[in-house]
């Protein structure tokens, strides 16, 4: 009997490697972010992850140490390749990475709730405000703070 047409998603997380962005892949992180519309003004290159199927790079993640907790933005996995466990399996990576507990801002709670994010009920003092995002009609009451706290407390 012949093998599955459609790729399945452990197929699709077999060949996924996510590791820290390199010079060479700021032009490829900003095609990305603004085709997902996920750029934004503070936005830094330095300190974003890829995950890369096979070779190209399908997603994307910015994660920013700052004094006392981590913020997590520009989660984004390519269009066509989205819904096959690629944005988890990135999530769960680069949260390894953060120094301290990770917050972000999101409009897709389901997602990241699924990745063990749960909503924050008091926020760091240097957590920056929704604003740095400088989202058009910004709805705080659809943007939600979660967090997620590191292992090992
Ligand atoms: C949100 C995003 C990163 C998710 O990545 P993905 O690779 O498509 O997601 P996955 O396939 O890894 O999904 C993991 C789980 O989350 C669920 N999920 C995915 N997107 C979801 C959503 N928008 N709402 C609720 N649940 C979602 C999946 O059903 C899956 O659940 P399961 O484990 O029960 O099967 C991706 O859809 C994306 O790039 N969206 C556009 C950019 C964006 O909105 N980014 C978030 C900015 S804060």
């Amino acid at each position: 009997m012949s093998g599955p047409i459609h790729p399945k998603r452990s197929d699709s997380e077999a060949g996924l490697r996510v590791r820290r962005a390199r010079a060479a892949d700021h032009a490829i992180i900003l095609e990305l972010t603004r085709a997902l519309e996920l750029d934004y003004p503070a936005m830094d290159l330095s300190c974003f992850w890829v995950a890369e199927l096979g070779g190209p790079i399908v997603g994307v993640a910015e994660l920013k140490d700052l004094e006392t907790c981590s913020l997590l933005s520009c989660v984004g996995v390519r269009e066509e390749l989205q819904g096959r466990g690629i944005g988890r399996k990135l999530v769960d990576r680069v949260v390894q990475e953060a120094l301290h507990p990770v917050y972000l801002y999101t409009l897709v709670p389901g997602f990241f709730r699924k990745a063990g994010f749960r909503d924050a009920t008091s926020l760091p003092r240097d957590l920056p405000p929704r604003a740095i995002y400088g989202c058009l009609g910004c709805d705080p009451s659809r943007c939600l703070c979660l967090m997620r706290p590191r292992e090992d407390t």
